[in-house]
């Protein structure tokens, strides 16, 4: 494939969640890109098909798994895929995410046992049953929490805490990677233009009788950021944290939101 960067990363080994759309899909063409091959997993097999085709297509080596992350079962044996197709790990990106945003009052325990099971178990579980063998490569995590995480919200109760939680684990696997040899980092986007942005943005439009060119307009002055964030964006951030290149990046809580975290 052709714009790589980073030598480092040729014929390594990635696997990446949440990778159907969106910001998953975008770290995974993109390593893909830098020579990785990788493991694309949703639960979406016609998405994550024509994501591999691309890659394929472009000269990259890619394979996918049909995993719905939340099962207790599925990232031991998204772990097992991986070995078998590509024979080794050395980076996992957690970046499955899908919490329900709303009033707290009207949040179900369902909505926060799902936000959790995907996002927070899912990465725990995936990293356990991974960190042998990213222990044997030297390898690399990489959570994608979010800016919640840091900035709390009224309406973000769930997505917040489940990132606050992703970035503690973060910082407590960090330290058991210094000896281990295994990187672990987390990158907190802003509002990215994925699925969910462009929902959000054709709603205001309706709300307000206003083109989409305004909403967006409205939506980053009300969220105070210089621009919205491009999936790319987050893909290059992650390919140079895993490359030889960011390997200093160690227990590092990345922002990466247009200035919309104001404090330091
Ligand atoms: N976009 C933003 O502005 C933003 C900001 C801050 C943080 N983030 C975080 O970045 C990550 C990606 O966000 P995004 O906007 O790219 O999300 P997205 O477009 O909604 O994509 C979410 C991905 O997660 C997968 N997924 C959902 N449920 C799953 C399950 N049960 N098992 C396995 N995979 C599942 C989806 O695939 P399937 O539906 O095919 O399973 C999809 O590939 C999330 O963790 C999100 O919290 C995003």
């Amino acid at each position: 494939m052709s714009s790589t960067l980073f030598s480092s990363l040729t014929s390594k080994t990635a696997i990446v969640t949440g990778a159907s759309r969106g910001i998953g899909r975008a770290i995974a063409i993109e390593l893909a890109r830098q020579g990785v091959h990788v493991m694309l997993a949703a639960r979406s097999e016609g998405q994550l098909k024509v994501a591999v085709a691309e890659i394929e297509a472009a000269g990259g080596v890619a394979a996918f798994s049909v995993s719905d992350l939340r099962d207790p079962e599925a990232p031991a044996g998204l772990v097992k895929e991986t070995v078998a197709a590509f024979g080794g790990i050395d980076v996992v990106v957690n970046n499955a995410g899908a919490t329900k945003r709303g009033d707290f009052l009207k949040l179900t325990e369902a909505d926060w046992a799902d936000g959790f099971a995907l996002k927070f178990f899912g990465a725990v579980r995936l990293i356990r049953a991974a960190w042998p063998h990213l222990k044997e490569r030297r390898g690399s995590v990489v959570n994608i929490a979010g800016v919640g995480g840091r900035t709390p919200g009224a309406e973000f109760a769930i997505g917040g805490s489940v990132n606050a939680a992703m970035l503690s684990l973060t910082k407590a696997l960090a330290d058991a990677g210094i000896a281990d040899g295994i990187q672990v980092n987390a990158i907190n986007p802003g509002p990215v233009r994925t699925e969910r942005l462009e929902v959000r943005l054709q709603a205001l439009a309706e709300q307000k009788g206003i083109d989409l060119e305004s909403a967006e307009a409205a939506l980053q002055r009300q969220m105070e950021v210089a621009r919205f964030g491009e999936p790319q964006d987050i893909a290059d951030l992650v390919a140079f944290m895993v490359s030889s290149k960011g390997r200093f990046f160690h227990g590092s809580l990345v922002d990466i939101d247009g200035g919309q975290t104001k404090t330091i």
